[in-house]
């Protein structure tokens, strides 16, 4: 009870060091609300003799502070197998929940290790020291590159990986299972296919996909989080293989999921495919972003707009940009061999996104749950190829797709 430390409790306090009756407390043990016995003292003399081992009783509480998110015994473990969470840009860690304004019910979990890449995958120039060099100084962020029939060969097959990586993913998603599970299979699945898992130290982005839960935009890293029955995740999957990138993203129902949810996934979807619909050569790429707001907003969604599609090909990230929200500024009109991704995330609330400390996840302003639905795209003669389209293989996990 508040207020009510009187003196005959205070008087069966004994001194830590000595046993002698104590009247001093460790002022960082009351701070941290640790328990009263053990953290006395009679004298200055005696909390000084007593401090080197004393302080480790701080340290101690602190790293039980983090079980009390992680329920259950792997905590400390996570803390000695080096699961720290990430500060920002992945270039920092810290074994304490970072402070911030949390905009929704989700927070993030502690992260394990770097994974490793055999040396004999070939690596992007990132891979190493975290930095890309050829992307930010191509010309090819300012002209949108007309593929040749090689390099559309060579797209091809690296999408085909990474649609298969993607349903590696999407296999085991289910309750309990926690996303740096999923970015172990698609860390796996990706090397044992030849091919780099792209966002692995992309701009020092520590993992080999992201996965993005509930309210989480994009970008989110994967994590000690556990899926939790009624969930939403996004997983978003890149592979680079000969030379080439692959990109693509889909969200998934964790267990049954509320109606609104389902609602939102499904029409995230939808204006994916609505947006694929009118690719073709001569078509503005500002249409885009207008087809997407005219379905989202038809039911009450919103669309992001901080994040874009993409250019892609022998660069991750290059021109043209494709803004998903209407009225958009985009420029030029679709050509024959060019190659890029639509990717739309839509909020069930505001469009507008908040950073968390980590730089890298994007999540609601409001809270609210963000869907979203990738494919890399090639412009034909005629129309459009989804080169990281589903396959027959592909897992049965959209009920709208199940046929009757
Ligand atoms: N795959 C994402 C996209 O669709 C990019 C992820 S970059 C990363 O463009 F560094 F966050 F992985
Ligand atoms: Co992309
Ligand atoms: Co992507």
């Amino acid at each position: 009870m508040a207020g009510g430390s009187d003196a005959s409790e205070t008087s069966t306090l004994s001194c830590a060091q000595c046993r002698k009756p104590a009247h001093l407390q460790c002022p960082k043990c009351v701070e941290l609300n640790l328990p009263r016995e053990g953290a006395a003292f009679c004298t200055q003399d005696c909390f000084k003799s007593a401090w080197s081992s004393h302080k480790s009783v701080h340290v101690k509480a602190q790293l039980s502070s983090i079980a009390k998110v992680l329920p259950g015994d792997q905590n400390s473990d996570l803390i000695a197998e080096g699961w720290l969470y990430c500060l920002k840009k992945g270039q920092s860690r810290t074994p304490k929940l970072p402070h911030f304004d949390w905009t929704g019910p989700l927070r993030p979990y502690p992260i394990s290790s770097k994974r490793a890449v055999p040396g004999h995958i070939v690596k992007p120039d990132w891979a190493i020291d975290g930095i890309p060099k050829v992307e930010p100084n191509s010309e090819l962020q300012h002209v949108v590159e007309i593929k040749t029939p090689e390099q559309i060969e060579r797209m091809r097959e690296t999408c085909k990986i990474a649609r298969e990586v993607l349903d590696a993913a999407a296999r085991i998603i289910r309750p309990g299972v926690t996303t740096d599970e999923i970015d172990r299979v698609v860390h796996e699945a990706t090397i044992a296919a030849g091919a780099y898992p792209s966002p692995l130290n992309y701009h020092f982005f520590p993992k080999s996909c992201c996965t993005s839960v509930n309210e989480v935009i994009c970008h989110g890293i994967p994590d000690a989080r556990k899926l939790e029955d009624g969930d939403i995740v996004n997983v978003d999957v890149t592979v680079c293989y000969k030379g080439c990138h692959g990109d693509l993203n889909e969200t998934y129902f964790v267990g049954i999921v509320d109606e609104t949810s389902r609602q939102l996934v499904q029409c995230t979807y939808e204006c994916l495919e609505k947006a694929i619909s009118i690719v073709k050569p001569g078509v503005r790429f500002r249409e885009i972003g207008e087809v997407i707001n005219r379905h989202a907003s038809m039911s009450g969604f919103s669309v992001v707009r901080s994040y874009c599609g993409h250019g892609i090909g022998e660069l991750f990230h290059c021109a043209p940009n494709i803004p998903h929200y209407g009225r958009n500024k985009a420029v030029g009109v679709m050509k024959a061999g060019q190659t890029f991704t639509i990717e739309p995330m839509i909020n069930a609330g505001v469009w507008r996104d908040r950073m968390w400390p980590d730089g890298w996840t994007a999540v609601t302003a409001d809270g609210k749950r963000s869907a979203q639905f990738e494919h890399t795209l090639l412009v034909t003669e005629t129309g459009v190829e989804v080169l990281s389209g589903r396959l027959p293989s592909s897992p049965d996990v959209f009920p709208w797709l199940k046929e009757k």
